[in-house]
This record gives C-alpha cells, structure tokens and sequence, in this order.
C-alpha cells in the first residue's frame, strides 16, 4: 500500500518535472530499463530517495496536524458560536500570544531540520571523489543525442572506446563522469542512479555514478534543449565487472572486417559516397577522424539495443525508416534524408549490421 501510493506520487510528481515517455517507449520490444528515482539502484539515487522520504513523510505529518488543528478549531467555534458573536475585540490573550510564538518558531525549526537532511543528501553526493585510479566517462551531449567516450585509469587524450546512446558499468564501482555539450545545455540523468548533473558548452562539470544492481537502466536529457529535447534517451546497463572488462575491450576494437561479404562491402562504399562518412565515424573504416562528432560513432553500432537516442529497437525495419528519413521520425534533429534504392538500402542495411 504504501509503495503504491508512493508510486502514485512519484507518477504524478514526475508529469510534472519528466517529460512524458514519447508513444515510442510502449513500442514492441524497444527495451526502455528502470526509470523510477525511488527505486534506486544506486548509493546516490539511493541518498536522494531517503531525502524524498524523509521530506513526503514530514510533510504528510505536517499536513495532518495542520488539518486536524483547523477542524478542531472549527469545531469549537460551532459550539461556542453565541460565545464568540457576543465578544468584543480585544488585545490577544496569553494563550493566543503563544500560538503566535509557536506559529513563527515551528515552521523555523522544521525548516532548519529539512534544510540540515539536504545539506546532508548534498554532501554525500558530492563525494567522497571516485579513486584515483576510477574509470572515466566522458559524456558529450549533442542535439539530440548522447555521446560516450571512456578513458581507462591512467588514460589520457583521446578515448580509445566511443560510443552513443548506450552505457555500462560495471557493478558495484564508483565511476567518475565528466561532462559538457556540444551545442546547448543538456542534462544528464539516470534517474535510478543518481541525480541530474548539466552538460555545458564551454566547461566540464564532474559527478560520480554507481549502480549496485545489475540491471537495464534508463536515462533521459533533464534540461529543454529543443524540439527533440523529449526523445534523447539513453540506456545504462550495469553488469559484472568482468562482462564490462569483455565489453570495453570490444568497444575499443576496430570496425568488423566485412571484405568476405559482398552485399555489405557495396553498403560500406555507399557509406562513404552519399556522405554518411561525413558526419559519422567508422573506426577503420572510413577516412576522417571527426573530432567534435557531428553524428554517433557508428563502430560497433549493430551491438546496440536502439537506436534514434533510446527511442526506436535496433531492427532493420526501424533501421530503414531512420536512414531513408530520419526527419519523419525526429523531425529537427541533424540527420537529412539519404535517397537510396532498394538494392541500395539493402547494402547498406547488410553494412551497418555487420558493425558487431
Ligand atoms: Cu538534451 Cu534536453
């Protein structure tokens, strides 16, 4: 009962501060993960949703007395009504000069109280600072998407491992995050994680996440930063130390060879001539080295879960729709249509399946 009500405000809580999930997160096997910021899975999520507890309950308690005291009050106003329209006014009496008293000096105190549980909730969450030798990640946040770079302990420069869209960490570990944008403010949050931290244009803001569990985590993009502000998603999967080690080295490889497959070789020339190597990153592939990654790192793009930021499954009907027409999808976000036939869409779908 009580964790019912407590979703049910934690719901109509988060109408009002999260944007809505889009139609697209009740969509057939898209994988959406946890969401909810009071069924933490992490020590910071888990501070926060104390705090929340602590504040819901105090407020509850606060509530009550406040009522009851009103009804009581009315109460003896009815029976002493005669009383009371016969009275004159008059100085307050001592009774009255104390509910004044109190009636400055609780609400003080209860201030002072929730104001020391916050000052607490903050102090944990800002540390203590990830060790030294902590994994780094980087987080990049674009119009309308999520880059990720990971730098091991001791790494410095550019990441040997890019991404987008889609995280791990291994359980049980604090990582150190680093975070700015590339264009507008956007903000980085899992919500049963930990808390909101901006990414900025122009500086790095620096926070800690943990996650405790195993499990599919999904994030979102906290601050309006346009029109698809809504639809930049991300999904954070926490797993044994030893699969992230597997996944991380994966990570950092090259592109899979496709020479042995005709079909995708034809897609990974298309991918080069009709501008696709211009904005996305191929490692091993294609011929730039984007610096300020206008469009994801497409490497290992066929071992995502999603794509379009969280918000579609990584299948190839989806797939098509996106590359033919990604604005009838997202409509403002930077991709333009590509116009391919079917025997060329079909190349390049082969293409972009083959970057396990
Ligand atoms: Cu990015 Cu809102």
């Amino acid at each position: 009962m009580a964790t019912e009500f407590l979703s049910f405000v934690s719901n109509l809580v988060g109408a009002v501060t999260v944007p809505p999930l889009p139609p697209a997160a009740d969509m057939p096997g898209l994988p959406i993960g946890e969401m909810n910021s009071l069924n933490p899975a992490g020590p910071a999520a888990q501070e926060i949703s104390r705090l929340w507890d602590i504040l819901l309950w105090v407020s509850v308690a606060i509530g009550v007395l406040v009522v009851g005291g009103l009804f009581a009050a009315l109460r003896r106003a009815r029976e002493n009504e005669r009383e009371l329209a016969a009275e004159p006014l008059e100085a307050p009496k001592k009774g009255e000069q104390a509910v004044m008293w109190l009636g400055a000096n609780v609400p003080a105190l209860i201030l002072a109280v929730v104001f020391g549980f916050t000052v607490r909730t903050l102090n944990v969450l800002a540390g203590p600072p990830p060790r030294e030798d902590a994994l780094t990640l980087q987080v990049v946040g674009h119009q309308y998407w999520w880059e990720f770079r990971y730098l091991r302990p001791g790494e410095t420069g550019e990441a040997a491992v890019i991404t987008a869209n889609e995280l791990q960490l291994p359980v049980g570990q604090r990582i150190r995050v680093e975070l700015t944008a590339s264009d507008v403010i956007h903000s980085f949050w899992v919500p049963a994680l930990a808390g909101k931290m901006d990414t900025i244009p122009g500086q790095t803001n620096e926070f800690w996440i943990q996650a405790d569990k195993e499990g599919l985590y999904r994030g979102i993009c906290a601050e309006f930063c346009g029109t698809q502000h809504a639809n930049m998603h991300f999904l954070a999967r926490a797993v044994p130390a030893n699969d992230f080690e597997q996944w991380l080295t994966a990570q950092a490889a090259d592109a899979a060879d496709v020479d042995g497959d005709d079909l995708a070789v034809r897609g990974r020339q298309l991918f080069n001539q009709r501008g696709c190597a211009a904005c996305h990153n191929v490692r091993g592939h294609t011929t730039q080295n984007l610096v300020n990654n206008v469009g994801p790192d497409l490497t290992h793009f066929a071992s995502r879960e999603t794509i379009a930021a969280g918000m579609r499954p990584n299948t190839r009907g989806h797939l098509s729709g996106w590359v033919l027409n990604a604005q009838g999808v997202k409509p403002g976000n930077l991709m333009p249509p590509v116009n391919l036939s079917g025997e060329e869409l079909d190349a390049m779908l082969a293409y972009l399946e083959a970057l396990r």
